[in-house]
This record gives C-alpha cells, structure tokens and sequence, in this order.
C-alpha cells in the first residue's frame, strides 16, 4: 500500500465522520433555535387572543351584557370571541389553531381531544406549571402545541360556570344546564392552546444543514488535492528519485546522476546526506580497485 494511498484513506475517513458529525449538529441546533421561533409566534398568538378577549370583556360586554337575560348572545363570551376571531385569522393561516378547552366545556366544541386532557391533568396536578409544550404530527406534518391554564380567579367567572341556578336563564336556555357547570373558584378547569406548523422550521433546519455540509465537502476537497500536491512534491517524488539513484548505486553504477532535493526540509537534508554516503562509498570502492 502506497504512502499517498494510506495517507488518503486517513484524510478521507477522518473528513467523512467530521463531516456527518458537524453536519448532525448544526441540524439540532437550528431546529432548537427554530422551535423557539414558533413558540414565539404562538406567544404573540397568545397575546392577541388575550387582547381580544379584554377588549371584549371591557367594551362589548358593557354594552350588551343587560340583553343576555332577555337573549343571551355568546358575542359578549371573551372566549367566543377569541375563538371567533382566530377562525376568521385562519382563513388565512389554515395551519394554525387556537382552541379554550375544558374538561367539562360549556360549549362542546371545547371538549379536549386526547392530549390536550393530558396536558390539563398535568397543570391540574402541578399548579406551578405555567406552560406545557408538545411537537405532534398530523398527517406527516409536524407541529408545536402549546398549552397555557385556564384558572377559575375571579368568582364573577362562577356566575356563569358555577351553580347553573344562579347562571342567566338565557345562556341555560342556550348551552343547556348541564355542561361548563360546577367549576371552582382557584381550580384549573382548562387550557388555552395554540398550535403552530413547524414545516418552515424544518425546512430551515434541512437548508442549513445541506448549505454547510455543501460547504465542509468542498474545503474538504480543497484540502485533500492541496495537500495530496504537497505530499507528492515534498516527499512522494524526491523520495521515488532517491531510491532509484540507491538502486543503481546498490547494483555498482556510479554513472548516474546525483540528485540533491533544493530546501532545507527533512528529505533534502535527506538527499544531501545521501549524496555524501555516496561519495564515500564510490571513493572507498575506487581505493579497493586500485
Ligand atoms: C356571562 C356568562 C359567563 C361568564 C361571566 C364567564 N363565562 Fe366562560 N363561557 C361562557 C359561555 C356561554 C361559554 C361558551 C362560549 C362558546 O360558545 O364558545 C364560555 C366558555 C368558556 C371557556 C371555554 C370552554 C367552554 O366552557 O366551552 C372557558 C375556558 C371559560 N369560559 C372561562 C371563563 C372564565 C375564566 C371566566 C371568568 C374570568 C368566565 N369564563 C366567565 C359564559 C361565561
């Protein structure tokens, strides 16, 4: 096996695991980066539905709120109107999704799906948790949930979701008397929760990885011709001349040329060395001769 042929093996070998490896890495770490992006995007989500909700609270509920005795209108509900305001949102952004869900819902639309109740069984279990995150895939597209609690703090609240006596006959009228009742005040009766597709994250995180592994194979290449030029020029031929003026000497033909590698490296100083043993030899055997 060939110094050159070695060599490269080596070089290859060693590109080729440090290629895959910071290739690897960079993937993880712009998809890290990214899942904070979307849970910013659903924070400022968050933040919306929250305005929505106070606007309604302070200005339409005001204005309304003596009607509902006649004839409830859900319009006055903060959480109707989040939930209706982001319908309308999603006309345009199809892929994201808002829902209020409780366990036992007013409204049954807001029943929780599978993991949205084990995210609500977790911050009922821990009421220190203040946000739940989860990526969960759909149909082969990925995406961010994000869970924040509901919790009962006001007791104005348990007018309507408390004893369904005391609630406005309306709204019984309306959603029935036996749903969205009985609910306590400090209890955690839901999640607000908002999920975000993570394909362009994807994307990202696959761009990023192809442009610097692109870029690693090609410094690698550089590297690999730079360095297999500087192997033959320094070591590969002056070492393959050496040899075979050694070879002609060995066999007793001192007609050949000598060979001196110019520089001061290891290998020229090599070759001069050699030259000098050469000479002694050729005088010592001319001394035999004689
Ligand atoms: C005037 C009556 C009323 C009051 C007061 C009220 N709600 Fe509701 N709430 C409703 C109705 C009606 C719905 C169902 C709206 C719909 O159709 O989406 C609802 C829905 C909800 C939902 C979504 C889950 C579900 O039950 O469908 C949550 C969560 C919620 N309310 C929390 C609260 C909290 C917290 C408060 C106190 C800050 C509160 N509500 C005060 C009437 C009320």
């Amino acid at each position: 096996m060939g110094l050159r042929f070695k060599y490269n093996i080596v070089l290859v070998l060693a590109c080729v695991l440090g290629i895959v490896a910071a290739t690897g890495m960079s993937y993880w770490i712009v998809q890290e980066s990214a899942v904070q992006d979307v849970e910013r995007e659903i924070n400022l989500l968050r933040a919306n539905a929250t305005a929505v909700r106070s606007y309604t609270l302070n200005s339409i509920d005001p204005l309304l709120s003596d009607d509902n005795d006649i004839l409830f209108l859900p319009e006055t509900i903060t959480s109707y109107a989040a939930r209706t305001v982001f319908s309308i949102f999603r006309q345009q952004f199809p892929q994201y999704s808002y829902k209020e869900a409780a366990l036992n819902p007013t409204n049954p639309a807001d029943l929780p799906n599978e993991l949205e109740t084990s995210l609500i069984e977790q911050f009922r279990a821990d009421p220190a948790l203040d946000q739940l995150s989860a990526i969960v895939e759909d149909n082969g597209e990925r995406f961010l949930t994000v869970a924040f609690p509901v919790t009962i703090n006001q007791p104005g609240c348990l007018r309507c979701h408390g004893n369904p006596e005391f609630a406005p006959p309306a709204m019984v009228d309306l959603y029935g008397s036996e749903n969205g009742f009985g609910w306590e005040l400090g209890e955690t009766v839901g999640a607000q929760i908002i999920s975000a597709p993570m394909s362009l994250v994807d994307e990202r995180a696959q761009e990023t990885s192809i442009i610097l592994s692109s870029a690693l194979v090609a410094a690698f290449i550089i590297v690999l011709i730079a360095t297999n030029i500087m192997l033959s020029r320094i070591v590969l031929r002056p070492v393959a001349r050496m040899s075979q003026v050694a070879e002609q000497v060995s066999l007793g033909d001192f007609s050949i040329p000598e060979y001196a590698k110019p520089g001061r490296d290891e290998i020229s100083s090599l070759s001069k060395s050699f030259n000098r043993m050469r000479r002694s030899l050729e005088s010592a055997m001319k001394m035999i001769d004689e």
